[in-house]
């Protein structure tokens, strides 16, 4: 994967950028903010893309013979979208899309709204005898003059004499990619939706957009519906290990619980499925596998193999979703068995590998996956963290539902913060645990070998009273019935220790240190919630200011929905495997060294 980069330059702006060897000058250019026009997606057919080769040379393509004319060709001209790089290459560009429509998403990111979706409106001549084109040329052809190819299928080719007739032959055509999805009457270009989905191993997000305004049309969240098949990827793979009829249980309670968020969106949106003609779904790798009904035992054993990690856009009806009966399912690819699919879309949200900035993206959970780069150079890997960070294993840990203690503020007395508000605290989750540990280090009554004080050890200390023993361990009170103890201390050191080795191994192999660090990005459904300042005391993350760690919400929906609003920035999503480098930390000798090194709490006084 770590092949040899070439470098494209585009003029008149002067914008360089390094490349892998086979990426076209389109792409290479979407990648720095250069939005070449367009309005075939990409494909081709519309021309408007073309740019002049300065320096090196891109062969010439029959889209180049179809859209250029010969003298154009020859004094260098060609389709940007077709050529691809293969050396170093100049080139000008001589028209950016003008005042794209934009949306902003995510982290502030502005995202040109291009949809692969495409809706074009069209008054075809009506046929007579002197024009007896069939009804699916006369629409060809008239797609064709608009810049646009197309295949149908058999199930459009039963609807289009009714509609053309019905309608006078005024209709729109809607285009996923280049497959025909159908033809309605009337024109109906303002009602353009997609639906993007997270689909998490305990929750999902459906987010409802229309790709007209790029606005979010209706958002919902439920529990993923294979729960009662086990809380994890490795309970659902044992489920799965069951044979072919398991898998399909996993498959159906997945679609069912897509298709209950589905038919909640439209309700509350107010449209109906037949106007929603693209899902973009993300996940990681064992999610993708079920929701598809492909076995996923391989992804649990050495040596970690999916049936697949590729991009896949798959008939809607072959999944089963509830969306237009002609439309499709796209997912995004994943980098390695444990850093799937959810991962790449954050890293599409977040920007990194595409700028100058050193960022590194950190999904803390039972895993914790982790990216690390910019546009020189960017590293994935996946850490093996353990429950700990999930609330599991740890003696009074819970979920985070109500009840639950998510913050934790320890001075003279003890601030808890409760999820739910008013509700007696029942127990510790992920967050409520971090910050109890960085609070006790914070006010002394942990050392930093991870070690908790005992009373007598402590006894002028305002909180001495909370230090006791439970069942012969250590432990500080922090509610009635609620503590955290030495044990759970334990747990927590070794759930960052793995993470942070990570981080320290990408970090070393990119020959960085924290003072290179722009910014820490925390994502997932647990790091997002994480106190980024608590995450720099306990030592999950690498010392740098406090405000360079930011925490990214769900970023796997977001790449999701910028995938569904953007063909160029779903591209580029399809790149990032070829961009980003996996790297396995099993069986690594500096894995275990640094893990050793980690295990403590750092001294930032020290640090800085
Ligand atoms: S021909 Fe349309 S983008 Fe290249």
């Amino acid at each position: 994967m770590n092949q040899r980069k070439l470098e494209v330059t585009y003029q008149p702006f002067e914008r360089t950028t390094r490349v892998p060897p086979g990426t076209t000058l389109f792409s290479a250019a979407h990648w720095i903010g250069l939005p070449i026009d367009s309005t075939c997606g990409g494909r081709g057919t519309c021309g408007k893309c073309k740019v002049r080769v300065l320096q090196g040379a891109t062969e010439v393509t029959t889209a180049d013979h179809r859209q250029l004319r010969k003298d154009e060709v020859d004094s260098g001209w060609r389709l940007s979208c077709q050529a691809r790089i293969y050396e170093d290459i100049t080139c000008e560009v001589p028209q950016l899309l003008r005042v794209p429509k934009a949306a902003t998403m995510g982290l502030s990111r502005l995202v040109i709204i291009d949809p692969n979706v495409r809706k074009v409106f069209l008054e075809l001549a009506e046929p007579d005898l002197h024009d007896q084109r069939s009804d699916i040329a006369r629409l060809r052809d008239a797609l064709s003059a608009e810049g646009h190819e197309m295949s149908a299928g058999v199930a459009v080719l039963r609807t289009l004499p009714k509609v053309l007739r019905e309608s006078s032959f005024k209709i729109t055509a809607v285009l996923a990619g280049d497959h025909l999805v159908a033809v309605e009457a009337g024109d109906t270009t303002e009602e353009c939706f997609g639906v993007a989905f997270d689909v998490g191993t305990t929750t999902l997000v459906g987010t409802l957009m229309n790709l007209r305004t790029g606005m979010a049309a209706a958002v919902r969240s439920t529990l993923n519906g294979q729960a009662p098949y086990g809380a994890d990827v490795i309970s659902r793979i044992s489920h799965a290990m069951n044979g072919q009829e398991a898998i399909d249980d996993l498959k159906t309670a997945v679609v069912s619980t897509m298709n209950g968020i589905l038919t909640e969106l439209y309700r509350e949106a107010g449209i109906t499925p037949e106007r929603t003609y693209e899902a973009v779904v993300v996940g990681n790798v064992t999610m993708l596998h079920l929701l598809l009904g492909i076995d996923p035992t391989p992804i649990s054993v050495m040596p970690f193999t999916p049936a697949f990690m590729d991009a896949l856009s798959v008939p809607a009806s072959e999944v089963g979703l509830r969306i237009h009966p002609a439309g499709y399912v796209q997912t995004l690819p994943a980098l390695g068995a444990y850093v799937g699919a959810d991962i790449v879309s954050g890293v599409l949200a977040t920007g990194i590998a595409r700028e100058d900035k050193v960022r590194v993206f950190v999904d803390v959970g039972t895993n914790g996956e982790i990216v690390i780069g910019s546009s020189q150079r960017t590293l994935a890997t996946a850490a093996p963290a353990g429950p700990a960070f999930e609330g599991s294993q740890i003696k009074c840990g819970m979920r985070a539902t109500d009840g639950a203690i998510e913050g934790v503020q320890l001075g003279d007395t003890v601030e808890l913060q409760v999820i739910g508000g008013d509700v007696p605290p029942q127990g510790l989750c992920g967050s409520g645990l971090v910050d109890a540990v960085a609070q006790l280090l914070n006010v002394g009554l942990l050392n930093h070998s991870g070690r908790m004080l005992s009373a007598a050890e402590a006894p002028d200390h305002p909180l001495a009273s909370r230090l006791m023993e439970v069942d012969g361990v250590r432990a500080f009170l922090l509610a009635e019935g609620v503590y955290l103890s030495q044990r759970d201390v334990r747990e927590l050191q070794f759930a960052k220790g793995s993470i942070a080795t990570g981080i320290k191994v990408l970090m070393d192999i990119l020959g960085v240190d924290p003072s290179d660090l722009d910014e820490i990005f925390l994502g997932g459904s647990f790091g997002s919630y994480l106190n980024p300042e608590s995450a720099k005391i306990i030592g999950l993350v690498p010392p740098v200011d406090v405000d360079k760690i930011i925490a990214v919400g769900n970023s796997a929906g977001e790449g999701a929905k910028i995938a569904l609003l953007s063909y160029r920035e779903r591209q580029v999503a399809f790149e990032l495997p070829a961009r980003i480098e996996y790297i396995e930390l099993s069986g690594r000798t500096d894995f275990n060294d640094a893990f050793v090194s980690v295990l403590g709490f750092p001294n930032l006084e020290l640090v800085g």
